[in-house]
C-alpha cells in the first residue's frame, strides 16, 4: 500500500495549545490514558478477551497503548483500515464487516498473509468469494458469521440461518469458522441503564440460541464478539460473549454524554478525552460569535458539539467552514479568542483530521498521525 503523505500538523511539540492553528483536532492525554486504564480495570478477571474498535481512532499509536493494557488485538470495519493498522505493525486485526467485491477480496487474501485476520460473513455467496480470494493468494482467514441481534444491519436471522453459513464455512477451502459476530449497534445508546441492560440482554439470549443450535451441529465457535461502549459491561457478564469490540470509550462524545447510569446521572466512567480546538472569526453581533470549525471539522449526524468550559454559549449550528455559537453574554468570547469543542460524535470526527494534538498540562506533548483517516474502502 501507499503510503499516504500527510499535510503539515497544526502544532509543533512542546508549544501551548493557545498556540495550536486551527481548527485542531486535540487529545488530552491523561484523559485517554485513564480511560484505556478505566477499560483494563473494569474487565479485569472477567472471562472475556477485549478487542477494541479501531474505527473510532484510526491511530495505530492508540492500538498500541490498547494492545499494552492486554487487548488481544483490535478491529475494523474495511479492508483499507486494516492494511494501515497490520503496515504499522499490529498484528492481530479482525474486520467486523462484510467485504463484498472482488478487488477489496484480493487486497483482504493477501492482507490475510501479513497478520492474523478475520471477517464477517452473512451470504453464501460472499463465502464462496472470500474462499476463492484466499485459496488465489494462498492464505487463510479466520470467519466469524454476523447475525442480527437488533441493530437491523448486516447479518442473518439469529437461528438454523447462522448454522446453515457457519457450516458452509467451515467447509470452504482456506476459511476458519471462528464463531459469530453479534454487535447490537443500537443497544449503544439507549439511554436508560435499566433499559439497556435489557436491550443487551436480549441480544445475548438471541445469541445464546444460535450457540446451542451450533454446538447441535457439531460446530464450535470459539470466537463470541460484540458489545460497545455502552453495553460492554452487560455483555462481559453474560456468559456468551467472550470478545468484547468497544471504540468510542477512548474519547467519548456528546452523544454518549446522554447516557444515564444505574442512578439516573449522566455516565461518567469515562472521560471526555477528544476536543476540536477553534477559533472565534466573528463577533460582528452581540449574542453570536462564529468559529471556524463546521461540517468539515466536526461531525453532528448525532447532534451538534458542546461548547466546553463556556456558561451561556450554545453551539447551534454549522456550515462547511463556519459554527455558530449563540451567546446569553454579550461579553464573552472575543475575536481571535480560542475555544475547544466536544464533538457530538466521536468517530466520523476523527476522520475529518489528519493529526491528533496530544496536549497535557496546556502543552502539546506529542502528535500522533490519523493514519487510517479516509481509509474507507
Ligand atoms: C461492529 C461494531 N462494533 C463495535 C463498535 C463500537 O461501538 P462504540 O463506539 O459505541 O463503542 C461499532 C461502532 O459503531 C461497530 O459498528
Amino acid at each position: 500500500m501507499n503510503a499516504r503523505s500527510l499535510p503539515d500538523p497544526p502544532a509543533v511539540v512542546g508549544m501551548p495549545v493557545a498556540d495550536v492553528d486551527t481548527p485542531a483536532l486535540l487529545v488530552d492525554l491523561d484523559a485517554l490514558e485513564r480511560n484505556l486504564d478505566a477499560l483494563a480495570r473494569s474487565l479485569a478477571g472477567a472471562p472475556v478477551r477485549v478487542r477494541p474498535h479501531a474505527k473510532s481512532h484510526k491511530c495505530p499509536e492508540i492500538a498500541r497503548r490498547q494492545i499494552a493494557r492486554g487487548a488481544v488485538g483490535v478491529c475494523c470495519q474495511k479492508v483499507s483500515e486494516a492494511e494501515t493498522l497490520v503496515h504499522h505493525g499490529i498484528g492481530d486485526v479482525f474486520i467486523v464487516n462484510e467485504i463484498v467485491g472482488a478487488s477489496k477480496l484480493d487486497r483482504l487474501a493477501r492482507l490475510a498473509g501479513e497478520a492474523r485476520l478475520g471477517v464477517t460473513v452473512d451470504d453464501e455467496h460472499n463465502i464462496d468469494a472470500v474462499s476463492r480470494a484466499m485459496v488465489a493468494a494462498g492464505t487463510t482467514v479466520d470467519v466469524l458469521v454476523e447475525i442480527d441481534v437488533g441493530l437491523r444491519r448486516c447479518g442473518v436471522e439469529p437461528g438454523p440461518d447462522a448454522v446453515r453459513l457457519a457450516r458452509r464455512v467451515a467447509d470452504a477451502p482456506n476459511l476458519r469458522f471462528v464463531g459469530l459476530q453479534a454487535y447490537h449497534g443500537r443497544a449503544q445508546h439507549v439511554r436508560r441503564y435499566e433499559d439497556r441492560q435489557a436491550s443487551a440482554r436480549a441480544a445475548a439470549d438471541l445469541t445464546r440460541r444460535t450457540l446451542d443450535l451450533l454446538a447441535d451441529a457439531g460446530l464450535q465457535a470459539p470466537v463470541v464478539t460484540g458489545g460497545g461502549t455502552g453495553t460492554y459491561l452487560f455483555d462481559a457478564a453474560s456468559g456468551v460473549y467472550n470478545e468484547l469490540q468497544p471504540g468510542s470509550y477512548v474519547f467519548m462524545d456528546v452523544d454518549y454524554g446522554l447516557n444515564l447510569d444505574r442512578d439516573d446521572e449522566p455516565v461518567s466512567f469515562f472521560e471526555q478525552s477528544l476536543f476540536v480546538l477553534t477559533t472565534v472569526m466573528s463577533r460582528a453581533m452581540p449574542d453570536r460569535a462564529v468559529v471556524d470549525a463546521g461540517l468539515k471539522s466536526h461531525s453532528v449526524d448525532s447532534g451538534m458539539p458542546r461548547v466546553h468550559g463556556v456558561a451561556g454559549a450554545r453551539f447551534t449550528r454549522a456550515s462547511d467552514e463556519h459554527g455558530v455559537i449563540e451567546l446569553d453574554d454579550p461579553g464573552a468570547l472575543s475575536l481571535g479568542e480560542k475555544i475547544t469543542l466536544v464533538p457530538g460524535h466521536c468517530d466520523p470526527t476523527v476522520n475529518m483530521h489528519d493529526w491528533l494534538v496530544c496536549v497535557r498540562d496546556n502543552q502539546v506533548e506529542d502528535l500522533w498521525p490519523i493514519a487510517a483517516r479516509g481509509a474507507s474502502r
